[in-house]
């Protein structure tokens, strides 16, 4: 008879059978012949408990080989929490005691909205546009509810903190971008977003004093559309007045 190898762990049947010794005698014939039975299927197919059956901890477990008997062994003293620390709540909710704030977490750079502009044309202009009014691509090609315009008194008015908490936790149809874009990023969209915004809506009163409006706005013969093709751009009317009509 082949000995019995390591190859079957489960020790479950054969403690059947030393429990069997407490039992009465009838009891006993039963559970020797269950148990020659077990033995038998046991080496007539191949055991397949090898992996299934390891001498691993499973979470919670109890464990005799630690004084404490707890499996799961504290942090070294002394460990830093590595980009798992959320202390900063405003951060990571875009909200005060509840409420959404309306201020960046971080001051406000050129690099800042220039990663926010890659960041939202990256993520955000497929469906929103790249100006914003939810004319984008993948909506043109249908979808249940087009992406709302960002130029709405509603929208412009909204919080930053606001904005932060859609991109973070979706709205209706749109799926969220936790996990998608880091945290620091999404303030960045959202610094761009507002920039959208405003600049759909400048005057000249926009431009603080002192300083140079750099050119005035293009006129476009055909309308701004999605922002996914480049507008035609008007003729320059000529100066010089010639041709003209009366
Ligand atoms: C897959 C398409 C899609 C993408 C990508 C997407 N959105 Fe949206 N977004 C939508 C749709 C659709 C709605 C309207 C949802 C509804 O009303 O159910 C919406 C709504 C919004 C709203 C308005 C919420 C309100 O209060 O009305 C904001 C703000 C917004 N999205 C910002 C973003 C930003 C920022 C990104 C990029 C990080 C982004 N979205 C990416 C489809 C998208």
């Amino acid at each position: 008879m082949p000995r019995l190898q390591n190859s079957c762990r489960d020790s479950r049947p054969f403690d059947r059978l030393r429990a069997g010794s407490r039992l009465s005698s009838r009891a006993k014939l039963d559970g020797l012949l269950a148990a020659t039975l077990l033995l038998a299927v046991a080496f007539s197919s191949a055991c397949r408990l090898d992996m299934h059956v390891q001498p691993k901890q499973l979470p919670f477990a109890r464990s005799d080989f630690f004084p404490d008997q707890r499996s799961e062994r504290p942090l070294v003293e002394g460990t830093v929490a590595r980009s798992q620390l959320y202390e900063d709540t405003y951060l990571y909710t875009g909200k005060i005691s509840g409420n959404f704030g309306d201020y960046m977490p971080f001051p406000l750079t050129k690099e800042v909205m220039e990663r926010g502009r890659e960041r939202y044309n990256i993520y955000c202009s497929p469906c929103h546009s790249l100006l914003g009014d939810g004319k984008g691509f993948v909506p043109s090609r249908g979808f249940s509810r087009m992406p709302p315009s960002y130029h709405t008194p509603r929208l412009e008015k909204a919080p930053l903190g606001y904005l932060f908490d859609v991109i973070t936790n979706g709205y209706g149809i749109m799926p969220d971008y936790r996990s998608q874009i880091a945290a620091e990023d999404r303030w960045k969209i959202v610094a761009y977003v507002r920039a959208l915004q405003l600049s759909q809506n400048a005057t000249k009163a926009d431009v603080p004093p002192g300083q140079a409006i750099p050119s005035e706005p293009p006129k476009f013969v055909t309308p701004l559309g999605s922002g996914a093709t480049v507008p035609v751009e008007a003729a320059p009317a000529s100066s010089s007045g010639e041709g003209e009509h009366p």
